[in-house]
């Protein structure tokens, strides 16, 4: 077999063995001549170029004959593998993907338009996928091995990375790579289908006139994307302190201070939590407060804050229906080290949360806001939640797409006459219940 043949293009990078054994020898002679964690301290671009040279005087060493081209492929493929991520880099540069999901040294789909796919793609063995997994780690300077076989981390160009291993993984080293999200307009958002502009309406009052607003959804459904976009109909004169665990937003304001928890390094040490960044930013006199996803016992923190002052802020929270999202703040609120009692909690909610939205992902990838809701109720009482806004699904086509309608719901009193002494308007398409009876309420415990 020729060379040139045995040196795969990136498509085929890795999908066969012999190739693999080559690319794999090389690197091994390579890594042999050159330390890594030594060259950390040089720009990714400086970096490369080193290995390039010292690669190609191996090469030229050894002797193989290789046309020009077939020298620079191979070298671009050793360096590659390692130093980026081998047949996963093409994937990374290739913007239409959002998701690749490698399970097993055998198996790797990607997400495309909400669409998940397999890939004609295998890495040699599972130990070539260990040290790709390793080397994407370490550039984050976490550990995976035995005895800490989960790592959540995001590297350095904003992809969220999980990695899972054996024995936890029955199949293998499990990586799950989330590319960056790109930001959309709420115009954009509307283009999808996700919500219409009767709701950003609604909703661009809801934020300037300060309600503390809730986004919920489960895993994927786009509570960041909204969160983000929602973000931005926030005043730019106001001063804006983001709090996540792996900065995704984008905020566009200026006057906007970005916080990012810190898990315990490799000794177990330093972690910062986005408890502490919550209680932290409470002496950081902010206008608002935007928590990319509360997920532990900052939801008390964020409900004190929020019925307290801080109003305007925005979150977001796992949980498929918004009497679940509330139901979700209260337990995480009560995992906190300080024993509030549930009834208090209850109260506390009451009077933190304003408005809930509820993502969803629907069968055929599209994400929707299915819900915008009103929390109506005070004090001790049940949970009173006032649809306002709901997307209605029609059964599936044919196509596997789901279409289907918003529909609108008068506006409780009470949040009628907040938008109004806060001098925004009340959309026309939802109007203002006159009596209890026209709302479209429910209890929740
Ligand atoms: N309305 C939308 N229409 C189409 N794609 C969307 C929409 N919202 C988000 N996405 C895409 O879906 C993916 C997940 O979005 P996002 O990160 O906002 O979800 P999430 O609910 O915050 O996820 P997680 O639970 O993991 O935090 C991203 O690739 C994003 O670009
Ligand atoms: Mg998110």
């Amino acid at each position: 077999m020729s060379l040139r043949a045995r040196i795969s293009t990136p498509e085929e990078h890795g999908s066969r063995g012999e190739d693999g054994h080559l690319v794999a020898s090389y690197r091994a002679k390579l890594l042999e001549e050159i330390d890594l964690a030594e060259m950390s301290s040089l720009a990714a671009a400086e970096r490369r170029a080193r290995l390039e040279r010292v690669l190609g005087h191996i090469i030229s060493r050894e002797g193989p004959v290789l046309s020009t081209v077939e020298r620079s492929q191979l070298i671009r493929r050793v360096v590659d593998e390692a130093l980026g991520l081998g047949i996963l880099e093409p994937l990374l540069e290739d913007a239409s993907i959002t998701e690749i999901m490698v399970n097993g040294p055998d198996a790797i789909f990607v997400e495309r338009g909400g669409r998940v796919e397999q890939l004609p793609l295998r890495f040699v063995s599972a130990d070539q996928l260990m040290q790709t997994i390793e080397r994407i780690v370490s550039t984050v300077n976490r550990r995976v091995d035995e005895s800490n076989p989960m790592v959540d981390a995001r590297l350095p160009s904003g992809e969220r990375v999980n990695v899972i291993i054996p024995p936890l993984s029955l199949s293998g080293p499990i990586l799950t790579i989330r590319r960056f999200p790109r930001s959309f307009t709420l115009q954009e958002l509307i283009s999808f289908g996700s919500l219409d502009e009767h709701m950003v309406y609604l909703l661009a009052g809801l934020v300037q006139a300060k309600f503390n607003i809730i986004v919920s959804g489960a895993t994927g459904t786009g509570k960041t994307t909204l969160l983000n976009a929602l973000s931005g109909l926030i005043p730019s004169h106001e001063r804006i302190i983001t709090i996540e665990d792996s900065a995704e937003l984008q905020l566009q304001q200026t006057h906007v201070v970005r916080l990012e928890s810190r898990p315990p390094n490799v000794e177990g040490k330093g972690q910062v939590t986005i408890r502490d960044l919550v209680r932290n930013s409470l002496r950081m006199r902010p206008d608002r407060i935007v928590v990319g996803e509360v997920r532990g016992g900052e939801s008390l923190d964020m409900l004190q804050a929020m019925s307290t002052g801080h109003d305007g802020s925005l979150a977001t929270v796992h949980a498929n229906s918004a009497e679940d999202a509330l139901t979700r703040l209260q337990t995480l609120a009560s995992m906190s080290d300080v024993e509030v009692p549930f009834v208090a909690l209850h109260d506390q909610i009451n009077s933190a949360v304003d408005v809930l939205v509820q993502l969803t992902r629907f069968a055929d990838g599209a994400r929707r806001i299915t819900e915008i809701a009103l929390l109506d109720s005070h004090g001790g009482e049940p949970y009173r939640l006032a649809t306002v806004a709901r997307f209605d699904a029609q059964p599936m086509t044919p196509d596997g797409r789901v279409h289907g309608t918003f529909a609108y719901f008068p506006l409780p009193r009470r949040t009628a006459d907040r938008l109004y002494m806060a001098s925004q308007p009340i959309p026309q398409a939802f109007g203002v219940a006159r009596t209890a009876d026209q709302l479209a309420t429910r209890e929740a415990r």
